[in-house]
């Protein structure tokens, strides 16, 4: 087995996922916002709030482009932005099997309207840009995927039968 990464939008279940893939596997798992919230010693909301998602953004870069060289054989979980730049989407090919977590906006509202680390959610109306964002970026998630899996309404346990059955041996 190669790498298995995890894309998709803030709150489709990324991390979680993640890890219980991990158990089934017995692969250690890696999260791209971890990596980069240990280098840089503050947190995802610390580092919008004094260095903006421009800079952000290009921490995420290195990060993959770190990944390429050092891992072999996990998972990974990318932060919901990292696959918007083509830059990311063929570096996220090289680094492995890409699956794409797909829910529906209502879904991630649900899931998120009590959260408060996700910067871009901070606004008057959670529900509408999510919907924005969802819009704009659907395309480039499926453009970064091998495999599609829709989440809404699905167990931990059904998403993660439906990745194993389709990760390359
Ligand atoms: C972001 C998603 C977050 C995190 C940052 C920006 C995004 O990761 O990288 O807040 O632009 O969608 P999760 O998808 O793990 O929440």
């Amino acid at each position: 087995m190669g790498n298995v990464i995890l894309i998709g939008f803030m709150g489709c279940g990324k991390t979680t996922v993640g890890l219980r893939l991990s158990y089934r596997l017995r692969q250690s798992v890696i999260d791209t916002d971890k990596e980069i919230e240990k280098e840089e010693k503050r947190t995802i909301s610390d580092i919008f709030a004094t260095d903006g998602e421009a800079y952000f953004r290009a921490a995420e870069t290195a990060c993959l482009q770190k990944l390429i060289r050092s891992v072999s054989n996990q998972i990974i979980s990318v932060g919901g932005g990292l696959p918007l730049r083509e830059e990311n989407r063929k570096l996220l090919h090289k680094l492995g099997q890409v699956f794409y977590l797909r829910a529906e906006p209502e879904t991630i509202y649900e899931r998120l309207k009590h959260d408060t680390t996700r910067p871009l959610l901070q606004c008057s109306d959670p529900k509408e840009k999510i919907r924005t964002l969802m819009g704009e970026r659907d395309g480039h998630y499926r453009n970064a995927a091998d495999v599609v899996i829709q989440v809404d309404g699905k167990s931990f346990e059904q998403i993660i039968n439906e990745i194993e059955a389709q990760t390359l041996k």
